[in-house]
């Protein structure tokens, strides 16, 4: 478990992938910005087990309420491979910071474990929700991937934002103990 200030973040287990299979298949979920899915549970077991190394955490409020999905996973190239976060909130809990916080949690466990010298992250150029998030939580943006993704009936061009282990400097949450 991850301990964060308002929310924590909790490795996804077996148990989660009900609720997981339930807020992925709703449109609103991933709202406009990111591809329609609609997972079995199997599918769900499937992506889990990939060659990109994609991880899951719940996000969960204080009192244990499970508000939102945060995951990182590898983006491969011939010539080597970067560390990438993902996030999506229930419609509910969004605009109070919780993604901002989850993220810096993020960003302090990828640091402090894996042996990286950027995190990034790529995001819908009209998705402003997140765009603030990671620019509150350090990330810097580094320019647009044009007609990057096929999202909801089109091509749609992207940022991408990295945060790099130097700017960084430090545990912002977690500490290293
Ligand atoms: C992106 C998302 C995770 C952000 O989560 P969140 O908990 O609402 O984020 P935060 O509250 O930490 O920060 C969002 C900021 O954007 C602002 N914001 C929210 N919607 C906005 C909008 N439509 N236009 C401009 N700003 C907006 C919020 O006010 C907040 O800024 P502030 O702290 O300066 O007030 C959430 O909107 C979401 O789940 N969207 C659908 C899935 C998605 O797009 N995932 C990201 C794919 S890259």
């Amino acid at each position: 478990m991850l301990e964060g200030k308002t929310v924590n973040l909790r490795v996804l287990e077996k148990e989660d992938l009900v609720l997981f299979a339930e807020w992925t298949n709703k449109p609103e979920f991933f709202d406009e910005y990111m591809s329609l899915a609609q997972l079995s549970i199997s599918d769900i077991e499937k992506l889990l087990e990939n060659p990109y190394e994609m991880k899951y955490f719940v996000i969960e409020k204080k009192d244990g309420r499970k508000i939102g999905l945060i995951f990182h996973f590898y983006v491969l190239h011939p010539s080597g491979r970067q560390l990438e976060i993902g996030y999506a909130l229930v419609p509910s809990e969004r605009g109070k910071g919780y993604c901002t916080e989850a993220i810096r949690i993020m960003v302090d466990y990828l640091f402090l474990s894996k042996d990286t010298p950027r995190v990034q992250a790529c995001t819908d150029t009209r998705n402003v929700a997140s765009q603030k998030a990671l620019e509150k939580a350090g990330f810097k943006r580094e320019g647009v991937a044009r007609k990057d993704f096929f999202t909801r009936g089109r091509w749609t061009d992207d940022y991408l934002y990295s945060i790099l282990r130097e700017e960084w400097k430090e545990p912002k949450i977690l500490t290293r103990t």
